[in-house]
């Protein structure tokens, strides 16, 4: 499988934290030039949260779901130590959190065909016209997810801007054009999953925000 045509940043510090509940976590060194299995006592459901702030969702979803394994992937640093210690704080063994940009975890430490579900919600939506290449959701990323999932799992991601819902639905055809075999199996007004928070969507809610929510399914 080539990764040629994938562009992707390498934060300058990538940091890999296992989490248990001691609290303790692996340093990976950015030179690192393999790629990394991350350890489970097994995989039987691996989730993947992508930018998952504040941590609300990683937290009650890793509750509700003790069988699932959930790997949280987000850039910021801050973040992650806050987010590290709620997990340990609430006994939480089923997560394990990279510090790195997404693009850089997935190509390096996640294996290729071992995803069973992708969560993000609320990526940041760079409304600008100028910065539209910087979103998260894109031709490009679509491609290296399509790489990573399995056959059936899906993609879950809300947003809260029009304009990034329709860039997707869009990303995902071009990335279909390109080879990815993915479809969209829902669009719809509203959090895709009801039963949670996050920090956005109380904060779009409470503006009165319309919220998006786009479900795709690798084919
Ligand atoms: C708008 S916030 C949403 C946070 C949370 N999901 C929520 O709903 O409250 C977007 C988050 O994605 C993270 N992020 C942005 N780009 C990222 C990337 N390339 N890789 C990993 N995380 C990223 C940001 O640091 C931020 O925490």
């Amino acid at each position: 499988m080539s990764y040629s045509n994938i562009i992707f940043p390498v934060n300058f510090y990538q940091k890999i934290y296992k989490l248990s509940c001691s609290g303790g976590f692996i340093r990976v060194n950015r030179n690192s030039s393999y790629i990394l299995r991350l350890v489970f006592d097994s995989i039987d459901y691996l989730v993947l949260e992508v930018g998952f702030g504040k941590g609300d969702f990683l937290l009650q979803y890793s509750i509700d779901n003790p069988g699932y394994q959930i790997v949280g992937i987000e850039k910021s640093d801050r973040l992650v130590k806050e987010v590290s210690k709620k997990l340990v704080r609430n006994g939480i063994s089923n997560v394990r959190l990279i510090q790195a940009s997404a693009e850089f975890a997935l190509y390096f430490l996640i294996p290729d065909d071992s995803v069973d579900e992708i969560i993000i919600n609320f990526p940041d939506p760079w409304p600008k016209k100028a910065h539209i290449s910087r979103r998260l959701v894109n031709p490009n990323f679509l491609k290296l997810l399509n790489n990573k999932m399995k056959k059936g799992s899906r993609i879950f991601v809300s947003t809260d801007v029009i304009d990034y819902k329709d860039f997707i639905i869009d990303s995902v055809k071009k990335a279909v054009n390109q080879g990815s075999c993915f479809r969209v199996t829902n669009v719809f007004m509203g959090f895709w999953n009801e039963k949670y928070q996050t920090k956005y969507l109380k904060k779009w809610l409470k503006e009165n925000k319309k919220i998006f929510s786009i479900e795709i399914q690798k084919i």
